[in-house]
């Protein structure tokens, strides 16, 4: 028996589905640049230093082209993107047909390479003419968000796969209009639980609208959107306050937006981050911080916890499939990303192999990008971003994803080292040489 066979009939290794989905994502304002006409580009400009402000970001407007064929030459079959509504509505009413065809040479980019497109039509930016009517407070945003989508779907419906209608809607409420983290807040910045309520119904409304609208221009379209999904702990599993309060936050966290908009999605998009414990048994209990546990975390703090994706899947599991639309690690130390693939990958084949009905995997993100309030520090990407000369030069990590994809599991060997196996240097000189 050759080698390679002998490896594949070994027990350990871990194939994954055929026809599994394996790919990267990215979101228009976090990597196109100069998006001048939202409520983002507003926000950075008052509030934050130069430093701070998107910018040209990693210029992916125009460099698009390249960054796919990274992604190709890294084996994926599938990309998640978004397209900007403030570049293709910049004033109301008046859609631009310049960027609209922009987007569809984007979208048949993907095509030419054979690639599986996931298609995001709003990830957190809205244009400035919307927010200053309220944002998703105001109920007319939600007839606003579907004329756009019934100018903008008919041009690109031959081009995309699936639908993703909002991106995380749970977070962007958190983010926007519940305080934020400890690190910042999103725009609008309005702290008020009624404006939260009445923002999340909305943003429920627009992804039901949106979901009727597909299906009615694509009767077999596959529409879904892509949620911020946690695992929840209590610290002291003996306390029933601490216990309620998981049930409770996880319902509002992970299940509300899904209990309003039931019925409509044809698969659910989960994005992965979060572990959160939460202790301290009084009538108040708090997250406890990863750090003061002395647990692993990435560069943001947040904990390393790969049995957390199992848990969130096995929770989610029912009959429609679901997609990973996100997960990933803010790291300038690539062997933990490595590490990280492959942990989580592992939990996901547990998941798998125990039933839950999971079709893909989109690591965030392909390429280093904007990470909002954190700006440029962060490193997610696959591959790294040289911001003064907007090179591109993929991490040996994107090497064993690479590995991983074309074998379509974790060979046994890889599972063992934990990807510290493969010798990436040539390769990674020739994918860099090819793009440059
Ligand atoms: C968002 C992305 C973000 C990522 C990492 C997700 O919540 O969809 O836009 O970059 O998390 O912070």
């Amino acid at each position: 028996m050759p080698p390679e066979a002998k490896e594949k009939h070994d027990h350990n290794s871990l194939n994954f589905p055929n026809g599994f989905l394996w790919g990267a994502a990215t979101s228009a304002h976090q990597v196109e640049g100069n998006n001048y006409f939202n409520d983002w580009w507003d926000y950075e400009t008052k509030r934050f230093p130069p430093s701070r402000r998107s910018g040209k970001a990693a210029d992916q407007y125009h460099q698009y082209p390249e960054d796919f064929e990274l992604a190709k030459n890294l084996n994926h079959n599938a990309h998640r993107l978004s397209i900007e509504w403030s570049r293709i509505e910049p004033s109301e009413g008046h859609f631009n047909q310049t960027e609209i065809d922009h987007y569809k040479k984007v979208l048949k980019g993907l095509k030419d390479r054979d690639m599986v497109v996931m298609l995001t039509l709003w990830h957190f930016t809205l244009p400035k003419w919307v927010a200053d009517q309220g944002g998703w407070k105001n109920d007319q945003t939600c007839f606003y968000f579907n004329r756009f989508l019934e100018r903008i779907i008919p041009e690109i419906k031959e081009l995309v796969d699936f639908w993703i209608t909002v991106n995380e809607p749970s977070l962007y409420v958190y983010m926007s209009y519940l305080g934020g983290d400890d690190a910042g807040r999103w725009p609008p910045a309005k702290k008020n639980k009624l404006s939260a309520v009445k923002v999340l119904w909305n943003i429920s409304r627009a992804h039901k609208k949106a979901y009727q609208t597909i299906h009615k221009l694509i009767p077999s379209a596959k529409v879904g959107s892509a949620d911020n999904i946690s695992s929840f702990e209590a610290t002291h599993k003996h306390s029933v306050l601490e216990q309620l309060y998981v049930a409770l936050t996880d319902f509002l966290a992970n299940h509300l937006f899904f209990t309003l908009t039931k019925g409509s999605h044809d698969f659910l998009g989960i994005n992965y981050y979060f572990n959160r414990r939460l202790g301290n048994p009084s009538l108040s209990p708090k997250i406890i911080s990863p750090t003061d546990q002395k647990r692993e975390v990435s560069d943001l703090g947040w904990e390393v916890y790969p049995e957390g994706i199992f848990e969130v899947l096995a929770d989610l599991s029912d009959h429609i499939p679901i997609y990973i639309t996100e997960c990933g690690i803010a790291s300038t130390n690539d062997d933990r990303r490595t590490r990280f693939l492959i942990s989580y990958l592992q939990e996901i084949y547990r998941a798998i192999e125990s039933g839950v009905n999971v079709r893909g995997f989109i690591y965030w993100s392909l390429i280093d990008n904007f990470e909002w309030h954190r700006g440029f520090t962060p490193r997610f990407g696959l591959i790294d971003v040289n911001y003064k000369t907007e090179r591109r030069y993929p991490r040996p990590s994107a090497l064993v994803y690479a590995e991983i994809i074309k074998q379509n599991g974790i060979p046994h060997k890889m599972l063992k080292l934990l990807g510290h196996t493969l010798n990436v240097k040539k390769e990674l000189k020739e994918i860099t040489k090819k793009n440059h």
